[in-house]
Formats: C-alpha cells, sequence, structure tokens
C-alpha cells in the first residue's frame, strides 16, 4: 500500500514537471514580447499611451485608421502577431495562484502591450455579475437583471460596472453575456439575461452604451450558440440557417450595430466548426454582412486550436496566451498560407478599438474610492428588489405585518449563507455579503428572527410551528450550476449543469414539512433559471423568484417581504409544470440539434400551457387595462406601428408594471411561433394612478428569415398585436392589422 501511495505521488510530480517543461517550452518558443507576465499588477491605458495622440483629442472614425494603418506600415510581422494574442502564459497564472495568492482576474490580463511601439494593451476584466477585479460591487447576476425588464437600470449597471473597471485599470468588461437560455438546466443561465432574442438585445443595448460612455470596451459574448455547459469544449450545436437567424443571433446583431467593441466566440462548435475558426459566423456574418468594426477574442484558453483556420476565419485575438497563433501564425504567413492582409486586417481592428478608447476624452476622473461604493451597493439592492419575481401570493399573505410580527422563521442552509453565484469566470468577491437572515435580523431586530438550517426536519418544524410566518430559502449554490471547472480539486466548485429542474428532494420535503406546520409559509428560491414547483406549489402561500440576489441580496429580500419595496419582476424565461414542455437538453452528446422553438415559443407551439408563463410576475398592488388601441389598421413594410393603452394602479401601493407586445401571425404562409415578444416598457404608477403606455414598432422585426433567398422577408399579410401584462393569452388584448406595401 506504502508502495502504491509512493507511486501515486511520484507519477503526480513527473506530471507537474512536465506541464512545468511543456509550458516552458511553449513560452520559449515563441516570439518574444516587449511586455511578458503580465497578469499585471498595474494595466490600462494609464501604463503607456500612443506617443503622439494627446488623449482627449476627439478623432473621427477615419483618423482613427488612418493612425493605426500608419501603425502597421512600421511594425514587423512578429509585432503585428504578437498584437493578436494576449500577454499571459500558462507560469503567470500558475504564479499568480500558488506564489502570490491571488486569484483569477484579480488584476486586468492584458493583450498586446508594445513598450517598443507606444501601444497601450487591451486589460480585462471579466463579468457579468460585476467586475471580477479585486473585491468589487456584486450585483444580482444576469438573470435577476432580465427579470428586471428595466433598460434604465442596465444603463446604471454599465455606469458602475464601467466606474468600477476603469479605477482597477481595466479597460475592456468581458460581461455582456447574451447566449440565449435554451434550457433552464444550462450551468450558466445565470450569467445571461433570459430566453427570448428581443429581451436580450433590449437589455444588454443599454448596458453596452453605458460602459462605453466611460472608454471601457464593452465585449459580447459568447459568439454563438453556447448553451450546454459540461461538454462546451467539444459539443456541436447543429442548425438550420433560418433558426441561426431568428433565434440565436438577433441580439448579437443588435450590439453590433450598436458599435459593441468587441466579441468574444464561444468554446463549442456550430454546424461543425469551433467557433473561433467559424468563417460563416465571424466573417460572413458578423464582419461583411452586419459591417462590424470591431475585434472578436477568443474564449479564454482553448477557444482555438487550428491557428490558420482561425485567422483566415476572422478570430483577431486569442486569449489570454498564445497557443494557436505565434510561431504558427508567423510561418503560415510566411509560406503564403494566411495572406498578410488577414493579419493586417485583425490588427487594424484591434488597434482601432485601442486608440480610439484611449484617445476619447473621459467624461470624469476614476479615484478608487468608486470600486464598491455605497451608491453602487444601494444599486445593487434596488436591482435585487425590481428583480425578484412574486409568483404567487395566496391570500395577500405578503406583504408580512411587521406591526404584529412577533417573530419569523427563516429556514434552510441557504438563508444565512453568502450565495452570489457560481464559482466560475464571473466570480465576484465583494469585501461583505448579506445574507437573508442578515437582512431580516437588520429589518426586524435579531430577537424576531429565528434561523434554522433544515437539516433536522423535526427542528424545522418545531420553529416552523413556533413562528408567526415561515421563510424557507431553498435552491442552488455553486456546487449545483455554473461554470464547469472540471480540474478544480474541491467538488463543492465543479458547477456544471443543473440536474434537475425541480428542487432537491431534501428542499422539496422541507417545504412540505415546514408548510404542514405553519401554512404562513413563504418560498424564496435560489437559482440561474427556471425552477419547478408541482409538488408543493399548493401548500406554500408565497413564492418568490429570487435569482442569486448579489450582496445586497439579503436587504433587498427584508424589504420586499415586510414590504418595504414592492416586488416588480417579471420572469425573463419560462417556468414549465415539467421537463416535457422544453427541448430535450443533452450534456453528454457531441452533437445536438438545436431546434427553431424553445422556451414559450415551444409551449405555445405544442398547445400546453406552462406554470408560469413568459413575462409573468405579480406584486402588492393590481394594474388595470383600459382596451389598447393602434394608431393605423395597416402599416407599410418600411413603416413603424404604434400601440397605446392606459394602464391604472387600482392597489394601495405604489408600483411598476411591465407593459408587454407581443405579434401573433395568423396570415403568414411559413411556419412561425404562436407569437414573439416585439416591445415592452416598464411604468412606475403611484395608487390610484393612469399613465398611457405607448409601444413603437417598425414593421420589419415582423420579418421571418428566408434561407433559400438569403433574406429577411416582411410578408405582406395580416398580423395581431397582442398587448398586456404576460405572454399568457387571458393577459392580452389582441388587435389585428396587416403589413402593405
Ligand atoms: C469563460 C468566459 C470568460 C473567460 C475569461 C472563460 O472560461 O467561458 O466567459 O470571459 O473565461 O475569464
Amino acid at each position: 500500500m506504502r508502495i502504491l501511495k509512493k507511486v501515486v505521488k511520484a507519477l503526480g510530480l513527473l506530471a507537474v514537471a512536465l506541464v512545468a517543461i511543456a509550458s516552458f517550452l511553449l513560452w520559449w518558443t515563441q516570439p518574444k514580447r516587449p511586455v511578458s507576465g503580465v497578469f499585471v499588477r498595474q494595466a490600462g491605458p494609464g501604463i503607456f499611451k500612443f506617443t503622439d495622440i494627446p488623449k482627449g483629442r476627439v478623432l473621427s472614425a477615419d483618423d482613427v485608421d488612418a493612425y493605426a494603418r500608419r501603425l502597421i506600415v512600421e511594425m514587423t510581422l512578429e509585432q503585428k502577431v504578437l498584437q493578436m494574442s494576449g500577454d499571459s502564459s500558462l507560469w503567470d497564472l500558475v504564479k499568480l495562484v500558488t506564489i502570490e495568492k491571488g486569484k483569477y482576474n484579480d488584476v486586468p490580463i492584458t493583450a498586446g502591450a508594445d513598450t517598443r511601439l507606444a501601444i497601450p494593451p487591451i486589460a480585462f476584466s471579466d463579468g457579468p455579475r460585476g467586475v471580477v477585479l479585486n473585491h468589487s460591487t456584486a450585483f444580482p447576476v444576469a438573470m435577476a437583471r432580465g427579470a428586471t425588464w428595466d433598460r434604465g437600470l442596465q444603463r446604471r449597471v454599465g455606469d458602475a460596472v464601467a466606474k468600477e473597471i476603469r479605477a482597477q485599470g481595466g479597460n475592456l468588461w468581458g460581461g455582456v453575456c447574451v447566449n440565449l437560455l435554451r434550457h433552464p438546466s444550462w450551468g450558466r443561465a445565470q450569467e445571461t439575461l433570459g430566453e427570448d432574442p428581443y429581451l436580450l438585445g433590449e437589455l444588454a443595448l443599454p448596458e453596452v452604451e453605458a460602459v462605453q460612455a466611460h472608454n471601457v470596451m464593452a465585449c459580447a459574448k459568447h459568439f454563438a450558440l453556447n448553451s450546454i455547459e459540461e461538454t462546451r469544449n467539444k459539443v456541436d450545436a447543429r442548425v438550420d440557417e433560418r433558426t441561426l437567424r431568428e433565434v440565436y443571433l438577433p441580439h448579437f446583431r443588435r450590439l453590433a450595430e450598436a458599435d459593441v467593441a468587441a466579441f468574444m466566440s464561444a468554446y463549442n462548435r456550430v454546424n461543425g466548426d469551433y467557433c473561433g475558426e467559424s468563417r460563416h459566423l465571424l466573417r460572413e456574418i458578423l464582419k461583411d454582412e452586419w459591417r462590424y468594426r470591431g475585434f472578436v477574442m477568443s474564449d479564454f484558453f482553448a477557444g482555438v486550436y487550428d491557428g490558420k483556420k482561425g485567422a483566415l476565419a476572422g478570430l483577431d485575438l486569442e486569449m489570454p496566451w498564445t497557443m494557436a497563433y505565434g510561431k504558427t501564425l508567423v510561418a503560415a504567413v510566411e509560406k503564403g498560407e494566411v495572406p498578410l492582409a488577414v493579419v493586417d486586417e485583425a490588427v487594424l481592428r484591434i488597434l482601432r478599438r485601442k486608440i480610439e478608447y484611449a484617445t476619447r476624452p473621459d467624461p470624469m476622473a476614476y479615484p478608487p474610492a468608486l470600486v464598491g461604493a455605497a451608491e453602487h451597493r444601494a444599486l445593487a439592492r434596488e436591482i435585487a428588489e425590481k428583480g425578484t419575481v412574486l409568483l404567487k401570493n395566496a391570500g395577500g399573505l405578503l406583504p408580512l405585518d411587521e406591526g404584529s410580527l412577533r417573530s419569523v422563521a427563516v429556514v434552510g442552509r441557504l438563508a444565512d449563507a453568502p450565495n452570489l453565484g457560481d464559482y466560475g469566470s464571473s466570480r465576484v468577491y465583494p469585501p461583505h455579503t448579506v445574507t437573508i437572515v442578515e437582512g431580516l435580523r437588520e429589518a426586524l431586530g435579531a430577537a424576531r428572527v429565528v434561523h434554522e438550517p433544515g437539516t433536522d426536519l423535526a427542528g424545522a418544524r418545531a420553529a416552523a410551528a413556533a413562528a408567526d410566518a415561515v421563510v424557507v430559502v431553498a435552491g442552488f449554490d455553486q456546487s449545483d450550476e455554473g461554470e464547469y471547472i472540471p480540474q478544480k480539486p474541491n467538488k463543492d466548485e465543479w458547477g456544471g449543469d443543473r440536474k434537475d429542474l425541480a428542487l432537491k428532494a431534501a428542499d422539496r420535503e422541507l417545504i412540505l414539512a415546514v408548510a404542514e406546520a405553519n401554512p404562513r409559509t413563504i418560498v424564496v428560491l435560489i437559482g440561474g433559471a427556471a425552477i419547478t414547483v408541482e409538488e408543493w406549489r399548493e401548500k406554500a402561500a408565497a413564492i418568490l423568484m429570487a435569482f442569486y440576489p448579489g450582496e445586497q441580496g439579503g436587504t433587498a429580500l427584508a424589504r420586499l417581504l415586510l414590504g418595504r419595496a414592492n416586488p416588480s419582476g417579471r420572469l425573463p424565461f419560462t417556468v414549465p409544470k415539467d421537463s416535457t414542455q422544453l427541448p430535450p437538453f443533452d450534456n453528454t452528446s457531441l452533437s445536438v440539434e438545436y431546434g427553431y422553438y424553445h422556451g414559450y415559443t415551444l409551449v405555445e407551439k405544442k398547445g400546453g400551457q406552462p406554470r408560469y408563463p413568459f413575462g409573468y410576475g405579480i406584486g402588492y398592488t393590481t394594474f388595470a387595462y383600459a382596451r389598447p388601441a393602434l394608431d393605423a389598421k395597416e402599416v407599410k413594410a418600411d413603416g413603424r406601428l404604434r400601440a397605446s393603452v392606459d394602464v391604472t394602479n387600482t392597489g394601495p401601493r405604489a408600483g411598476e408594471e411591465v407593459v408587454q407586445l407581443y405579434v401573433g401571425f395568423p396570415g403568414s404562409k411559413v411556419d412561425r411561433p404562436v407569437k414573439l415578444l416585439r416591445g415592452f416598457e416598464k411604468v412606475a404608477l403611484a395608487p390610484g394612478e393612469t399613465k398611457r403606455v405607448t409601444i413603437e414598432m417598425p414593421a420589419k422585426d415582423l420579418a421571418y428569415y428566408d434561407a433559400a433567398q438569403k433574406a429577411w422577408v416582411v410578408e405582406r399579410v395580416a398580423y395581431t398585436a397582442l398587448m398586456g401584462r404576460s405572454s399568457r393569452s387571458a393577459d392580452l388584448s389582441s388587435l389585428p392589422f396587416r403589413v402593405k406595401d
């Protein structure tokens, strides 16, 4: 036995030595960087500037390109290729984590720092939960922000994130994840904004604009069809052209057209090609058809395998270190296998962004005190309040009456644990996280709040029976869902795809036991996407979907439960009754068919009823809708249609309502969804107040993609506009209209 142990240990040491030698050789044989070893402590446009362009001089797009081209003329092939991959090496990462005891992305990850040519680096900080650098503000996860349906809040998140990045030496945020939620089992569901392409585009856009207004480049990721985690490095998403264009790409297009600075290619394959090597995605669609001017970076560590193929396909930057580019690319250009023009174009795209972002005037200064500023923490709380979705509130149990409430039992292991989301690349480390128990104790005084972890059912029952109300916190954490990092030694940090749409058996038993002991039971659900509720929902008086509510989540939840705030979140996805209502989710096959229908479009096409529909959510007040009206019965194919409705707050409290506009296609000659979201507006209404909400829709948004003609087609037929408070037909009024030439 002892010998066996020694052999295993020796083999382990040998493996470590081989990795070290291999990483050294990899580094040694590559072109040498003027700046190396940079998971830098100080980065950003501050370390060096473009020499002869004073910062603050506004350059036209032509000036920027002319300056970049002048630089390119002076550069050697090696210098050009060095712009095309990150400055780090595997050794830097090992050193950071082992010797310097830093955490991943503690400091910006740089690319293309060149002191000889005075070219500043790209200095990357990941997201989307906030800024991964150091100890920044941890906002509610992106899916909670999707549930706000609030463009203004997204703009404010972008603003806060950009300030925290600039204050810490970064100039690029990898936080705009707009992968469509095809299925709630996806481990990284928490990082995106919902299941609907229109909603994704509308909510990501203001965030991107706000980030870029502070001269921080935003990066839209992962292009494209990245929505299965455990096979993400290998799986081939098979998709037909129409589905690709209508379902999986419109939100990316929205951001490309808004001049988002960068795109990140996905790890997976699409129709056979790795996304970082996909000519169809990168060259034909993104750069040629959408006329995108920015650069494309690979996803990190294994995002491009074949350097020649990647460069020819239009992958401009390999991150975070050289594997497929470097000497391989230099040799390929020298042999004439990759035209020099391809390298020149990639460098132009990268330099263009660097010059634009390093020279534009800043709107303000960025002192270190901006990181975790009180204003940002208040924003994190506001988002948690406005992104929490109240799904059920039988008998108006919520909000709890603070005056008469003597004691609350808070039950569940997640109730007093900081639970901000997964432990993957989006992990943010705020200085402090308010748990739900802490939040309630702060609001009600410690004496009135009892916490029971729920591991002992008898104890939980007794605590519930003795309390005026019970809050069960149930759901998931980083061990159940998240970015999949198989090499992590601690099994609790594995993440991966969620195994089941239902709560774990222990949580389900806990809810049933506690609800039997006290019917005034409120269930707070924690997770990245839909959680099914069939087995226990009738027993719980109230249900809230709180996602991973961020560092101020406990304060926000306490305020919601006590009525100091009114929940106004709406589901950015469908909650099915069970998984048979959704597309199959297969995270073992290496080839998966991505069909045209998913989420609400699939449930509706099959004629079923979900448990909670897309767009659904209630609150502590009620809203009445008058009969909506269209401004015309006919609209030209290049025209716009306006739908208006008067909405009145008929309840006792101020609240926010999300007015939604869908379109149905009764006259279509092709297969189309029952309806599609095409507009929404969030309005705040005082009790008794009425507001007219008008939503404008360009008729071109009615188009379908005709793969044979390779064109978008707006049919000149009859349609219906459907306006109301959720995607459920009972919540919508229908108005017919036609499109004409
Ligand atoms: C993730 C990306 C992330 C990158 C850099 C990858 O593992 O898939 O979302 O931006 O790491 O941290």
